[in-house]
């Protein structure tokens, strides 16, 4: 490998082997999502917990401080709406020249396996790959499965990261489901967790990253349930603590109650 994309990977990679990337991607696709108005703003106070945050290159530039440590994971596909005909229909939408512009340590694109437009976002994944090799920047493919939320099985998650890796992706980025070590033993790249819609049930979401990473994952790839939380710091440091510092589920979610008291008081 060489030193570049060596080098960006290591900054989104910690020496642990571990990541924790926070996703304020989704207004690319869903518009301004509730708590995700101003992306850089949801973004801004919790990139002391994280190692790199996901983001469009619109809100980079509108809403993101130039002179954050915090390394850059550009999303680079889009091309569909939540109310469009077929969220499937994705595509690469930003040149090299921009990646490079904006500094990105590495970007992402989605790939829907087993879609209408399959095909076309495998080639895309695979178009991209090459011509990030040329500028030393690692990809993050992302198992998008759009409303097809019964798709999160290992059998079909499991294919879509083996199609992914195959085609040169750095990470894979997919859902935590029932045998989920199967999904790892399968990749021969890493793999990073999703998150889903929020949830109220706070313990449970550090549970199933802390069952993640047993389970093989190196990491997590989360947005809704940390920034549509009542306390977005308290379930950013929370997860960090699972994620770098070998807290179980309980010790972490102490953290976040303690957090969440103090932020009240
Ligand atoms: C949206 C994405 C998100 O980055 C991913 O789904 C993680 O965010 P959340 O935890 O809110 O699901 O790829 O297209």
């Amino acid at each position: 490998m060489d030193w570049g994309m060596a080098n960006r990977l290591a900054k989104t990679i910690r020496p642990d082997g571990r990541c924790f990337y926070l996703a304020v991607d989704h207004g690319y696709f869903q518009g301004p999502t509730h708590c995700l108005e101003n992306a850089g703003a949801a973004a801004h106070p919790l990139l002391k917990y994280v190692d790199a945050v996901f983001m469009p290159r619109g809100s980079v530039r509108a809403s993101l401080n130039p002179q954050i440590d915090t390394p850059l994971i550009l999303r680079v596909s889009g091309g569909n709406s939540m109310i469009g005909d077929d969220l499937s229909n994705e595509e690469v939408s930003v040149s090299t020249r921009d990646i490079v512009r904006l500094n990105a340590a590495a970007v992402g694109i989605s790939v829907y396996v087993g879609s209408k437009y399959e095909h076309q976002t495998i080639m895309a994944l695979s178009k991209l790959v090459d011509e990030c090799m040329d500028i030393g920047v690692p990809v993050m493919a992302v198992t998008a499965v759009g409303r097809e939320e019964e798709k999160k099985t290992a059998r079909y998650l499991g294919l879509a990261c083996r199609v992914c890796a195959e085609q040169g992706a750095a990470v894979v980025k997919t859902y935590y489901c029932e045998d989920f070590e199967k999904v790892v033993r399968g990749c021969p790249v890493p793999v990073v967790i999703a998150g889903g819609p929020r949830t109220e049930d706070d313990l449970g979401t550090l549970q199933f990253v802390y069952d993640g990473i047993q389970q093989g994952a190196i990491g997590v790839n989360l947005g809704r349930n940390i920034w549509q939380n009542d306390c977005p710091e308290g379930m950013a440091r929370a997860l960090q603590a699972v994620i770098h510092e070998k807290h179980t589920p309980k010790e972490a979610f102490q953290l976040f109650q303690d957090m969440k008291q103090a932020a009240k008081a």
